[in-house]
């Protein structure tokens, strides 16, 4: 991840704080705010105060019981004053009860929420985060693995948006010492598997042109048109190309081709709904 010396950097949902603790003492922004979704008290219990305390005296604002998808509580940072927000690792906060699960997964799967939450937050940081003449960057890291791989970050987040998906890169952990990947609402530190850190902007020309110059100690896939024709592959999973029908036919009658497509038609579901009730 390449952080330009000239940014103003906005991080969300920084569990214990010691990603955005790292990226100022390692990356020296022009200006870091960091934020987390926690109380003070909840950060104190669960994880400590000592990226906390390192961010203060270092005169960093902290903003804890930041909510990217609730304007009442992000106070003054609505004024489109960040070159780059970042979100490493999202998740929906656990659910306090088995009642609260089902309160919210009423309509919607967890997947859709998480989906939800991501687009919030992408929607959020173009119209109320990212000044206009800055770098205009949202970054959301995130693993290729389940359940994650199953939100279809790159494409199905902006649908009917005017951001652009630039690429992605690998996160490169070494980049960042002393960062610990947490868990949504306990002190473990998660297992660390491999990180992608994918990009957005609304200016695809010249954020392409940022990223190119100064990442290319990465590795990086832009995203470019596949050159696989459409019918050999499978759009929902995003798989193939199929060698021959028969493996088409085989892969769309798997379980995994399923729950996939489920997946997508709630998607499309809810991104209706909302366009009812925008
Ligand atoms: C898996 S943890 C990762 C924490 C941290 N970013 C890291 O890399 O260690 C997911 C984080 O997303 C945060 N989060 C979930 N929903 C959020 C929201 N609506 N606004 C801000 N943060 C949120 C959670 O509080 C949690 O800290």
């Amino acid at each position: 991840m390449y952080i330009d010396p000239k940014w103003r950097v906005l991080t969300v949902g920084d569990g214990d704080l010691s990603f955005s603790a790292s990226l100022l003492k390692y990356h020296r922004p022009r200006q870091l705010t960091a934020t987390i979704y926690d109380s003070k008290d909840c950060l104190d219990e669960k994880y400590g105060d000592e990226y906390y305390r390192q961010l203060q005296q270092e005169n960093c604002q902290v903003i804890t019981e930041f909510n990217v998808t609730d304007k009442s509580t992000w106070g003054e940072l609505n004024n489109k004053s960040f070159d780059v927000v970042i979100f490493q690792f999202p998740l929906l906060p656990a659910f306090s009860s088995q009642q609260a699960f089902q309160a919210q997964c009423e309509n919607f799967s967890v997947n859709t929420l998480n989906r939800v939450l991501l687009r919030k937050y992408l929607l959020n940081c173009f119209e109320y985060f990212l000044d206009d003449n800055g770098a205009k960057l949202a970054l959301i890291t995130s693993k290729n693995v389940k359940p994650y791989r199953e939100w279809d970050i790159e494409r199905s987040l902006i649908r009917h948006s005017a951001i652009n998906f630039i690429g992605r890169f690998y996160f490169d952990m070494t980049k960042f010492p002393d960062y610990k990947v947490r868990n949504v609402n306990r002190d473990k530190h998660v297992k660390s598997t491999q990180g992608t850190t994918y990009i957005y902007s609304s200016d695809p020309l010249e954020s392409c042109k940022i990223i190119f110059d100064h990442a290319s100690d990465d590795y990086i896939t832009y995203n470019r048109p596949s050159r696989v024709p459409a019918h050999k592959t499978c759009q929902v999973c995003r798989t193939g190309a199929f060698t021959n029908e028969r493996d088409k036919q085989m892969h769309l009658a798997s379980k995994k081709h399923h729950q996939m497509f489920e997946y997508e038609a709630q998607w499309s579901l809810f991104l209706q709904q909302e366009d009812v009730n925008n």
